[in-house]
């Protein structure tokens, strides 16, 4: 029977790359969505970007631009490092976008008319020298328990209280230092207290809507009565402006989830897709989220409540995983742990194989997942080279040298026959299961150990051995076509998981001209073109250039707004013009600090040891006060290479390092990520 899905991912924020954390949810969710596709089912995967909120705002304004700018940018970024993965929506919308502005506006007005919205007056941190109420987040004080000083407004990461901001003790606005005032301001609920969305929810957490675990958090919420839900915030705010109330904006959680009727309403009007039988009540299509457990709040209680009472369908089921841990801690950007999805495809570059080692760590429960990086790099070599890409690569040699390609096709009358195109369809159907069950690593298992099965004989039979006897040509044929056609089999199991992979194979290996349905388990090709090149063993080097890279990356940007330098823009006139001879006369180099050190008895000075690839350099740089030397050590930056030697006082300084300012508020330039130590700059 062919189903009707429409499936999401949660919708990143605009303000921040992606990292791992984020792709465990957007990989796992493209292996569904694709295994879906190729049951024949229609399924559209849609997502967007999540672009309103205060953080946003500030970001852009601290940047000089306009957020609709920043967010322009940054959906770029975003798109780049999903397809980058393969994750393959088939729409990558906004919310800031019409549609969803609509969907906003017209959701807010049905719960205003069904008697859901309700203003009131509540008393708020205001920084009046920013002329803005303050979210949570951007005040900072002592903490009321343990007095830590510098703890956000809503939880100390000291002794882990949580309280409301109005308990801090010495607030101060994290936007501008300045001391808050508690004003007050009217805010516009949604009355989640109504006893309507009480008895909608309790029912809706309990008809298999959600993961066990997940209903039994959402009974223990809905035990107490639900408080109404703040949904306005006041102007300054880059968000929708609610239609009735000038100044008043929808807090970006009220339009972040409206984002994904936003962004299918765009898909529908490409492809002439019905939206409403997919979001009318009573639809019989399904919808599911894909999301993680910290936000399962706003998915299980907000969302179903607001479509429901907005008379629209509520999502079949939602699907909530857990966080990911790298070498079983929290990632850390001390360490390098916090790996930008970036940094992956500039190291690692087969963005395959982390899509495996997720896939093989997966299941449907909300548990944490850890990347282990090296047992990363030895499951990769030991399943994906080692045991399946390594079938094709030993045996199609032979049915390309002797035997022009073909295959021996199964018989269907024989015993052996019956049992391979049988066990191809059987086995298929637990792997089908697992994946529809969301129990990737269950899949896995059962496909790696079919792997080994074909491994094994091979390595019994020896095609090596019998292609050096020319008598025995039947028999190598049988052998290798059986390998290949187990490895057939194998390639559509693992399509959803490396669907560039399999694709290829489909394309070019079985001379097919789509790619692969689940279907095709019933048909065994009957030749092959010659092996190419699949896959590369993963180099571990690789692995730790990327923790190193994340090591570095963040250093300008954890040191940059601590310091701004606005008011030393001196009107310097620019100089005489220059040839571009001229300029190329100076020889500008990345340099790696490789050590960097205080010159005794010198005021202003830092001796830093520079590699610029060929060698090392001793630079003497008036830099000292400005950085200490350890925030230096590790960090690229650019340097004149060919400048003469200078005697020093404290010794000979070869060269000279490139820095904006002065005194306090000196800057020395960084490269971008991915400069290598001695690249020339021109
Ligand atoms: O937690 C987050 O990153 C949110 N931007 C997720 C929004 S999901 C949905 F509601 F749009
Ligand atoms: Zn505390």
């Amino acid at each position: 029977m062919k189903r009707k899905l429409l499936v999401t991912s949660a919708l990143p924020y605009a303000n921040g790359s992606i990292h791992l954390g984020h792709l465990v949810e957007y990989i796992q969710t493209d292996i569904w969505v694709r295994f879906q596709k190729m049951q024949g089912h229609e399924c559209h995967y849609v997502c967007a970007d999540d672009t309103h909120g205060t953080p946003i705002m500030l970001r852009a304004e601290k940047e000089g631009i306009p957020p609709e700018e920043l967010i322009a940018r940054v959906w770029l970024e975003h798109f780049d490092d999903f397809s980058a993965f393969h994750v393959n929506f088939d729409h990558y919308g906004s919310t800031n976008s019409e549609e969803t502005k609509d969907f906003a506006c017209s959701i807010y007005g049905k719960l205003k008319a069904a008697n859901l919205i309700e203003s009131r007056t509540i008393e708020q941190y205001y920084d009046p020298v920013k002329a803005m109420f303050l979210p949570d987040r951007f005040i900072k004080g002592e903490c009321p328990k343990c007095g830590a000083k510098d703890q956000y407004g809503d939880n100390c990461e000291v002794c882990g209280a949580a309280y409301t901001p109005s308990e801090l003790r010495n607030p101060y606005s994290a936007v501008s230092g300045a001391k808050p005032e508690l004003r007050e301001s009217e805010h516009y609920f949604f009355r989640l207290s109504d006893q309507r969305c009480q008895d909608f929810l309790k029912e809706w957490t309990t008809k298999g809507t959600l993961q066990p675990e997940a209903s039994n958090k959402m009974q223990e919420w809905l035990k107490g009565a639900l408080s109404d839900w703040d949904i306005s915030r006041d102007a300054p705010y880059f968000g929708f402006e609610i239609p009735d109330a000038p100044g008043k904006y929808f807090y970006v959680w009220l339009d972040a989830p409206v984002g994904y009727m936003g962004s299918f309403r765009k898909l529908c009007s490409e492809r002439g897709i019905d939206f409403d039988e997919y979001w009318k009540k009573g639809s019989e299509t399904e919808l599911y989220h894909f999301i993680g457990k910290d936000i399962l709040y706003f998915h299980a209680l907000f969302w179903p409540a607001m479509l429901e009472h907005a008379g629209f369908r509520t999502p079949t089921k939602l699907f909530a995983h857990g966080f990911l841990t790298v070498n079983g801690e929290k990632m850390s950007k001390s360490r390098g742990t916090f790996i930008t999805a970036r940094s992956y495809v500039d190291q690692i570059k087969n963005t395959e194989y982390l899509r495996y080692y997720y896939a093989a760590k997966l299941n449907g429960t909300m548990e944490d997942i850890d990347l282990n990086l090296e047992d990363f790099v030895a499951k990769v070599n030991s399943d994906l080279i080692g045991k399946y890409i390594n079938i094709a690569s030993r045996c199609a040699g032979f049915i390309t040298r002797y035997f022009d390609g073909k295959l021996l096709l199964p018989d269907p009358a024989s015993e052996e026959g019956r049992n391979l195109l049988n066990g191809a369809i059987g086995s298929g159907q637990h792997v089908k299961e697992f994946f529809e069950a969301r129990e990737y690593g269950r899949a896995i298992r059962d496909i790696m150990a079919a792997a080994d099965k074909i491994n094994v004989d091979v390595n019994d039979a020896k095609p090596w051995d019998i292609a050096k006897e020319e008598s025995r040509r039947q028999e190598l044929h049988a052998i290798c076509s059986k390998a290949m056609h187990g490895f057939y089999v194998l390639s559509i199991w693992l399509a959803p998981i490396l669907p560039g992979t399999s694709n290829r194979i489909a394309r070019e290996f079985f001379v097919m001209d789509r790619d692969f349905l689940w279907d095709d388990l019933k048909v065994f090709p009957s030749r092959i073109n010659p092996y190419q090149h699949l896959m590369t063993r993963l180099d571990p080097k690789t692995v730790e250039a990327m923790v190193e890279a994340n090591k570095e990356s963040l250093k300008p940007v954890e040191h940059s707004p601590a310091r701004h330098a606005e008011s030393q823009v001196h009107h310097q006139p620019i100089l005489d013009t220059i040839s571009i001879e001229d300029f190329s006369k100076i020889d500008l180099r990345i340099a790696k600090i490789a050590n960097a050190e205080h010159v005794e008895g010198a005021e202003k000075l830092l001796k830093l040891t520079l590699d610029i690839g060929t060698g090392t350099r001793t630079v003497f740089a008036g830099i000292k006060s400005a950085y200490a030397p350890e925030e230096l050590v590790g960090r690229h930056t650019v340097m004149v290479a060919n400048l003469a030697p200078r005697k020093m006082k404290f010794g000979v300084s070869e060269g000279m390092v490139l820095a904006a300012g002065d005194g306090k508020d000196l800057f020395i330039l960084s490269p971008d990520e991915g400069a290598a130590a001695g690249m020339k700059v021109k």
